[in-house]
């Protein structure tokens, strides 16, 4: 995994700001519509954090002694909504297809590899803390 292409990529796609959570949630929701009670009825809020959070992540991506902690509450937090280790291959195959629509012809096969492998150890980390591994 390529650290420095990973922020690369993610500082372009911010770029989209808010229409990045939008589409995420929306792809999500279509590929998982059981998904949609687990979250509140109104989803500005949750979108906002959400680009927050990776916002978050992507900047301590070469940080583990930051990140993982960080990853580890994340994780925490999640057992208590309700979510299971099921529920994060779901979310990676939307987040990655988001990060796909918004990277237009940047978008290449070694960007897919390096989110497919950075997503599985932040879902990693956040399930193991959920004591859910
Ligand atoms: C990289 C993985 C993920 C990140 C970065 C992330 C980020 C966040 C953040 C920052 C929050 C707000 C936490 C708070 O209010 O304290 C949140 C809430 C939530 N997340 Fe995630 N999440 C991830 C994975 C997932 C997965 C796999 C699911 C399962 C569908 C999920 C479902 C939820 C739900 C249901 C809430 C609570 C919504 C509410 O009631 O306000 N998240 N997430």
């Amino acid at each position: 995994m390529d650290p420095q292409r990973l922020k690369g990529n993610f500082a372009q796609v911010a770029t989209h700001g808010m229409d990045v959570a939008e589409y995420f949630y929306a792809d999500l929701f279509q590929r998982n519509p059981q998904y949609r009670p687990l979250f509140p009825a109104s989803m500005a809020r949750q979108q906002e954090v959400l680009l927050g959070a990776l916002v978050q992540i992507v900047s301590l991506v070469d940080d583990p002694e930051q990140l993982v902690p960080y990853l580890e509450e994340l994780g925490r937090t999640h057992g208590g909504f309700g979510v299971t280790a099921q529920h994060y291959p779901e979310v990676g195959t939307s987040l990655v297809s988001t990060l796909k629509h918004f990277s237009g012809d940047d978008w290449s096969a070694e960007l897919e590899k390096d989110w497919v492998e950075a997503y599985g150890v932040v879902a990693g980390v956040m399930v193991k803390a959920a004591g859910q591994n």
